[in-house]
């Protein structure tokens, strides 16, 4: 265990197992159609790799990078793109795949964003969610884990952009944080 890990949250075996449903899952309910994955960077990544891997559909990806608009602004839901997708979406099966769904604004804001360019469809799938902290109400399709009211890293998720190579979901230590 990482040496600034207080506990682990999510073991790497429960999160391969839950990863192996949820493209199970997917892949019964897109079967014979393809799949536009859209990864929203960078936290998806590591979640978006094992998932796709357990997809049995044609899998095409493109990937978005967003960011808040400063944490003073963050609950007015402003949202900035820093990359946008490279092609038109119009009439793909679109999936969005997050790690994490907090407030929900991120993701408000990209359905909204996403579904003014005539997807044919569009589904979210996040590996987590913390369903305590929510302002604004989304609706996600796939969800990994429901997780409580703590601040995790590993899998994709950083603090301060550390630990996202860690591979399971851990909560750090207080001091830590507290630098
Ligand atoms: C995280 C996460 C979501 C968003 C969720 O991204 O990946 O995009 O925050 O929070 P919300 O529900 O409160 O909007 P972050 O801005 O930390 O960027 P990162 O993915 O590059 O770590």
């Amino acid at each position: 265990m990482h040496p600034d890990v207080q506990k682990i949250l999510l073991s790497e075996e429960q999160i391969r197992e839950r990863v192996k449903e949820l493209g199970q899952q997917i892949s019964q309910d897109y079967h014979a159609r393809e799949v536009l994955v859209v990864g929203i960077l960078k936290g998806a990544m590591i979640f978006l790799a094992d998932l796709v891997r357990n997809l049995s559909v044609s899998t095409y990806f493109d990937f978005m990078a967003v960011s808040s608009y400063g944490s003073g602004t963050k609950s007015s839901g402003a949202v900035r793109i820093l990359k946008d997708l490279d092609k038109s979406i119009e009439g793909k099966h679109v999936l969005i795949v997050e790690d994490i769904v907090d407030t929900g604004l991120t993701l408000k804001y990209l359905v909204e964003n996403l579904k003014s360019r005539n997807p044919e469809s569009l589904k979210i799938c996040t590996l987590l969610d913390k369903p305590d902290r929510r302002t604004v109400d989304v609706q996600v399709d796939y969800t990994g884990f429901t997780i409580p009211n703590e601040f995790v890293v590993g899998y994709g998720l950083d603090f301060d952009e550390r630990y996202r190579n860690l591979p399971y979901i851990a909560v750090l230590k207080p001091e830590v944080y507290q630098g």
